[in-house]
């Protein structure tokens, strides 16, 4: 069977680039099929590091086609930005990055519209990126969007964004005050966009069909997390699509039969970007201590990410909804020197106890960890080439993680770089 999906377990910034980029040799395609510009996967080699928005992590692999499926929302500003920073350091793109004539396109007046409801919602903001995800998703399922495939069309384009601003205008200048955008500017860079995104345009259903058919196999890549699902996520601080294992399904017209490796990406404790619950959030020295030496600052939005502990309730939850059939534990070394290591086994919610993940948020903000605590370990864990190499403590945290979710580790992610990993 050929479709590998490579999920997000936790709320997103698992390290599932690294992850893609080193499965990509193993395939001939990898496709996003989620999710926009709002995604950021940090790719590490050598002395170079680059972050991904949009273009799958496959690009730096020159056997490698890229496929953004007909699920993702593109930003045409960040595609052609991207592309040009990709050819920059000396790799081929065109001819290599397929773009589903289907996908919705982030427009300027969805940017508008995300950040004018975020300061509406003020204290319940959702903290999202500003992309313009949400409201790009919202005209999607309206029906009102505008996907690749219009820009052909120059005067039922021309049409389309008139309706759409007369209707994104009237709100943002008399709901949210903000200032109306001009339609005549927005055509001609739309314009400009279909010339340049031409030859890249194509039904990357029908070509995703036919790889299969010819033996082919596709590295699917999910971008945000599980637990910012829109239907299984802390809804409503969720992003607008989803990350989940059947997103990929949707988002790039493959088969669910076509699936037979669905890779969870755990990061070795949990970070959250944005609001809403998170049960282990560590507001210590601890929490501290992860984020600086795990650099937890947001790939897209540079925002502080918020950590704690490892979650097992949350994980067993993502590992039910997407099968995981093996994990991927990221960024071990960033625990090393810690003196002891608390893993969340289930939740006190007023009285009860209880090991399910409860996905309504006013439940789970109640939510208290029940932790078991395990020794930490010490050491520099780059330069180890073996598993059996790894402290004895570190490696009993992971058979710990392995037995307590139910599936195997495939792989173990002790640094940055390509060469700090450890496969099972
Ligand atoms: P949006 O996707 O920009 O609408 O943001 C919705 C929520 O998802 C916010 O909490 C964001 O911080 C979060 N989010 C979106 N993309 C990512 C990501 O790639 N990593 C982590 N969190 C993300």
């Amino acid at each position: 069977m050929p479709v590998t999906v490579v999920i997000g377990s936790q709320w997103g910034d698992e390290g599932k680039g690294k992850i893609v980029d080193l499965l990509a040799p193993e395939v001939d395609i990898v496709a996003r099929y989620q999710g926009g510009a709002n995604a950021g996967h940090t790719i590490v080699w050598d002395d170079q590091h680059f972050v991904l928005h949009l273009i799958p992590s496959g690009i730096f692999h020159e056997g490698v086609t890229c496929v953004i499926g007909n699920g993702v929302v593109i930003d045409p500003v960040a595609l052609m930005e991207e592309i040009r920073q990709v050819e920059a350091l000396g790799f081929q793109v065109e001819g290599r990055l397929l773009i589903s004539h289907n996908a919705h396109l982030i427009m300027p007046y969805h940017k508008a519209l995300d950040k004018a409801r975020e300061r509406w919602r003020d204290a319940e903001a959702i903290g999202t990126t500003g992309r313009g995800i949400g409201p790009a998703y919202v005209d999607k399922f309206a029906r009102t969007g505008i996907r690749v495939v219009d820009l052909l069309d120059r005067d039922g384009l021309r049409e389309k964004l008139c309706t759409a601003l007369d209707e994104k205008n009237a709100i943002l200048q008399s709901v949210y005050h903000d200032e109306a955008i001009d339609v005549e500017a927005m055509i001609e860079e739309y314009v400009d966009f279909d010339q340049r995104i031409d030859p890249f345009v194509t039904d990357t259903t029908a070509f995703l069909g036919q790889a299969l058919a010819n033996g082919k196999r596709i590295l699917a890549e999910g971008a945000q997390g599980a637990l910012l699902d829109v239907d299984f996520g802390t809804y409503p601080y969720v992003t607008s699509s989803h990350p989940t294992a059947g997103g990929c399904c949707t988002g790039l017209g493959v088969p669910p039969t076509s699936i037979d490796r669905i890779v969870g990406i755990v990061k070795a404790y949990t970070t959250r970007v944005g609001n809403g619950p998170f049960p282990t959030e560590l507001q210590d020295d601890d929490g501290e201590l992860l984020r600086a030496q795990g650099h937890e600052f947001g790939a897209t939005t540079g925002r502080p990410r918020r950590c704690g502990w490892l979650d097992t309730v949350a994980l067993r939850y993502t590992a039910r909804l997407n099968g995981f059939t093996d994990l991927a534990v990221t960024k071990l070394d960033v625990l090393a020197g810690m003196y002891e290591l608390k893993v969340c086994m289930a939740y006190r919610i007023g009285d009860k106890t209880t090991e399910r993940f409860p996905n309504d948020i006013a439940t789970l903000e109640r939510a208290e960890p029940i932790y078991e605590t395990l020794p930490g370990f010490d050491g520099d864990l780059s330069g180890i080439e073996a598993v059996e190499d790894l402290p004895g403590d570190a490696r009993d945290y992971l058979k710990f993680i392995s037995d307590v979710i139910g599936v195997p580790i495939s792989m173990i992610s002790t640094g940055p770089r390509r060469e700090e990993t450890l496969v099972v």
